[in-house]
């Protein structure tokens, strides 16, 4: 084990063997900042809980289900999408490009751009950004099936992960962030986020972005409330993440998934319904917790874009647009842009 120092974060290293390794910052810095960040959100007249909590190893196994849930349109809509780049993506790659992939998850869908990147390459190197451990799992996967991978794993937040990225190296990165996870910021966040991505970017970096898109209320309203109750479950496991991690003494069956569609913001709002007057203690934030029957603690925003919108988002920032690609029910979006 050896580190690394950037500005703000040690990181401990962890070689695997030669073609894996894996960067994480010390774990008191994670959990002071999940007790940090609960203790504030949940002492606010509007509660909430960021989304990015929702990935401890159940929470990510649980999204993982959702993917494949008949009424979650965005993962095979995107997937199919991603077919298509096998022939559209190689004019803009060379031998040298590495793949940074924010948010990876269990990496299904970068498989199919790995494959394009090792149909291309005699080596390919990439670099999984993931705040969950599954990142770990899912590497020791792929390296089972692309022989020329090297892996590199950061075990981090987003904005973490592009700090590490930003004072690596001069390599050129293609920084793909897929399944419409942008849309889980606020726009603010948005905004600040993409800004962020920016000016980690090199001169001729590219950056692949999977965004969903503005439909039908009732198509996008079941698939944040599937009827074999998956998103429900996903919703309600931050609440025993917070009783695990934080010494928490929520009583999950006093709260209900509650998800709307809003339309004027474009946005799928979920939220932890109170079901009951009742305290709660998370001794570790130091916080006594009083909520009304009905309140709502806010844990995620779903954002959903229509095209013009995105080339404006991303224009704004500085970013050309160098193609955009949507399904035939134009559904979900993937752009490629790159800083020139
Ligand atoms: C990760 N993210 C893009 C998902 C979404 O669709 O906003 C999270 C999710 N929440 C409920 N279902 C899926």
């Amino acid at each position: 084990m050896s580190s690394f120092k950037d500005k703000k974060i040690d990181y401990k290293q962890y070689v695997v063997d030669s073609q894996l390794r894996y960067f994480k910052p010390h774990a008191s810095n994670i959990e002071k900042s999940f007790a940090e960040e609960i203790a504030f959100s949940l002492n606010q007249d509007y509660k909430f809980i960021s989304p990015k909590f929702f990935y401890d190893n159940k929470g990510s196994n649980l999204f993982e289900s959702i993917c494949s849930l008949p009424e979650y349109y965005p993962t095979r809509t995107e997937v199919s999408i991603l077919k298509k780049l096998e022939n559209d993506l190689p004019p803009y790659l060379d031998e040298n490009v590495r793949l940074v992939e924010l948010g990876s998850g269990a990496s299904v869908k970068t498989r199919l751009i790995l494959d394009v990147f090792t149909k291309l390459q005699p080596k390919t190197e990439y670099f999984p950004i993931d705040i969950s451990e599954i990142l770990t799992e899912s590497s020791e996967q792929l390296l089972k099936d692309y022989a020329t991978l090297n892996i590199t794993g950061i075990i981090d937040t987003y904005e973490g992960g592009l700090e590490f990225l930003q004072n690596y190296d001069d390599k050129k990165n293609l920084i793909i962030f897929l399944g419409s996870s942008f849309g889980n910021f606020s726009p603010e966040d948005g905004r600040i986020f993409l800004k962020k991505i920016f000016s980690t970017m090199k001169q001729g970096d590219l950056f692949l972005i999977g965004l969903d898109l503005v439909k039908d209320k009732k198509i996008l309203e079941s698939a944040y409330d599937d009827s074999q109750g998956v998103t429900a479950k996903f919703n309600l496991n931050v609440l025993s993440r917070i009783n695990d991690e934080l010494g928490a003494d929520f009583i999950i069956n006093n709260f209900s998934h509650y998800s709307i569609y809003n339309e004027d913001d474009q946005r799928i709002e979920m939220n932890l319904k109170s079901l009951t007057p009742q305290s709660v203690m998370i001794k570790k934030s130091n916080l006594s917790l009083n909520l009304d029957e009905g309140e709502l603690i806010h844990t995620e925003y779903s954002h959903k874009y229509k095209p013009s919108q995105i080339k404006m988002l991303l224009g704004d920032v500085g970013f050309e647009i160098k193609n955009m690609w949507l399904d035939d029910k134009k559904y979900f979006s993937l752009t490629l842009v790159s800083k020139n």
